[in-house]
């Protein structure tokens, strides 16, 4: 116990949940450490957790890069320029990536420094808890053990696994070795038509691949607007990914250089399917390995979630969880709301995270970002409600930009008028959006948004004109 370093908050893990709770605690006062296992390829520590190091910033990048190519390819033309002797560097292309993502890790060394938090590399795990401190040890390098009266758990999630196809990051993988394909595969199968399955599909296709989608709900997207998504699975499959829904997957054989799915249609028809690299997206399972989390007696909920309240507080007094850990959306943002809350509530103030205003993005192109509920939520609930849409194609700057696909959808209460809902495919969707929140966080109307002045020629017009739709006074269409 003596030779325990002291703090008032030990946060464990350094995703955007407990690298931003960690800054927001010191930033209140505290003496904070935080602790996180994730290593660099030299061994290094590499804090910013999944969404740094296997998730937000490389898939984006990626995103990026491929999305260049595949205008080098197709749209530069039309805008007059032409490109002779286009060709895909692909290690080039890697590199960029990796360095983007070593540009965050090194980002949050520094603000950790910046900020006096103390960062252990290594893993944390309860080791016991007595006289109203926690024990926490740290298994590394360079082995500690810390103890504080707060405890922040942020140890995150990862990926799913398909029962009877383990990954092996060769030919069966997760997103981790989606981002690091080394040389663009001619068919990539993907299971499961969700974020990751669309984002990285849509990365292989771009840069050449022949990439098969495998869904095993008979919607796609069910989460998304029903329009909205009927939208985006037109566009998609005009874009050239074939998507099949209703599959039931039986069996998944990886040979020496190809992986045979074996699956039954929606129709019921046994199908058997080859691929070069097949990428598992089915979802993501909560990670509390090797926490120590029966030393101390923490809860965890029936689905393997670190249990907690409203507040994010555990069944143990001054232990809190946050992320992607713990119930709610599985989302970068979301995260670090509940980490500035936690680090606020400790201090004794009111953090607050609002469920209800988190955005959705998938970076697909066009984009797909919404807020709030969908139409299919709002009849379920039986509420009344005006809806409005208005098309890209009739905005002046989506004209310009070359990208006219998509549309913007604004959701009403019937009565009150206040916006329940925003949806939109199309370009810069996930700029878009952010409007839309702030709009639904200070409870405006559709017809605030229909009454401020915005920029033109700028999409975000596309979301006035929405708003104004929902009164059926669009100008513009
Ligand atoms: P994590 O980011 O998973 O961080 C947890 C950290 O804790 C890790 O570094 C881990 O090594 C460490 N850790 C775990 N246990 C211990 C222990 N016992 N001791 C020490 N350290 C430990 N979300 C978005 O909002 N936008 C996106 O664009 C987006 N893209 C994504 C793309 C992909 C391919 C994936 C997989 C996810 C994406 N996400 C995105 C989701 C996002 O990455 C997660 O919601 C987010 O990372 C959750 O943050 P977290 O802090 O809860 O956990
Ligand atoms: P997901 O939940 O988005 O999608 C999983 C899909 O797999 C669903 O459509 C589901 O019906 C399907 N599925 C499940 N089991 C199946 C089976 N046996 N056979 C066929 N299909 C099956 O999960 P995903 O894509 O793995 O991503 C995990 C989470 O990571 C996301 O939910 C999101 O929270 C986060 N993420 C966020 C991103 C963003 O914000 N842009 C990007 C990528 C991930």
């Amino acid at each position: 116990m003596s030779d325990a370093k002291q703090f008032d908050v030990v946060v464990i893990g350094a995703g955007p949940g407990g690298y931003i709770a960690a800054i927001r605690a010191a930033q209140l006062g505290f003496k904070v450490a935080c602790i996180d296992e994730w290593s660099n390829a030299k061994g290094g520590p590499a804090p910013g957790g999944t969404c740094t190091n296997v998730g937000c910033i490389p898939s984006k990048a990626l995103l990026q890069s491929s999305e260049h190519f595949e205008h080098a390819g197709h749209a530069f033309a039309e805008h007059g320029i032409d490109v002779a002797g286009l060709a895909l560097n692909l290690p080039q292309m890697l590199k960029r990536k990796d360095t983007v993502v070593k540009q965050n890790n090194d980002g949050i060394l520094f603000l950790f420094k910046k900020n006096k938090i103390a960062f252990f590399h290594g893993r944390g795990a309860f080791s016991s808890a007595a006289e109203g401190l926690y024990q926490v040890s740290v298994t590394g390098a360079a082995p500690e053990t810390l103890s504080a009266k707060h405890v922040i758990i942020a140890t995150g999630s990862n990926a799913r696994e398909l029962p009877g196809a383990p990954f092996d990051e060769k030919l069966i993988l997760s997103n981790t070795g989606a981002l690091t394909i080394d040389a663009v595969p001619e068919t990539l199968g993907v299971i499961g038509a969700g974020v990751i399955g669309l984002e990285m599909g849509s990365v292989w296709r771009r840069l050449g691949a022949k990439v098969t989608v495998l869904e095993g709900l008979p919607t796609f997207l069910g989460a998304v607007d029903e329009q909205i998504a009927k939208e985006a699975h037109k566009l998609f499959t005009k874009q050239g990914l074939a998507i099949n829904l209703g599959v039931k997957i039986s069996k998944v054989t990886a040979g020496e250089n190809k992986v045979t799915v074996d699956y039954a249609n929606a129709a019921g028809e046994a199908q058997s399917a080859v691929f070069d690299k097949l990428i598992i997206s089915i979802g993501r399972v909560p990670n509390t390995i090797g926490l120590g989390a029966d030393a101390v007696g923490l809860k965890l909920d029936e689905r393997g979630f670190i249990a907690v309240d409203d507040d994010c507080k555990t069944n143990l007094p001054n232990v809190w969880a946050v992320g992607d850990v713990v119930r709610g959306p599985m989302l970068a943002h979301k995260a670090e709301e509940e980490g500035v809350a936690v680090a606020e509530r400790i201090a004794g103030q009111h953090g607050h995270t609002n469920f209800n205003t988190i955005p959705w993005v998938i970076y697909t192109s066009p984009e797909i970002a919404w807020v709030g509920q969908t139409e299919q939520q709002l009849k379920a609930a039986g509420v009344a409600y005006k809806a409005g849409t208005f098309p890209f194609m009739a905005n002046g700057r989506a004209r310009a930009l070359g990208d006219t696909s998509g549309m913007v959808k604004f959701l009403a209460d019937a009565t009150t008028d206040e916006i329940l809902g925003v949806h939109i495919v199309g370009p810069m969707a996930s700029e878009l959006i952010s409007e839309a929140v702030v709009a639904m966080e200070f409870r405006a109307s559709a017809e605030d948004i229909a009454r401020i002045c915005h920029a033109h020629p700028s999409l975000s017009e596309a979301t006035k004109e929405a708003a104004l739709a929902v009164d059926k006074r669009t100008l513009n269409f």
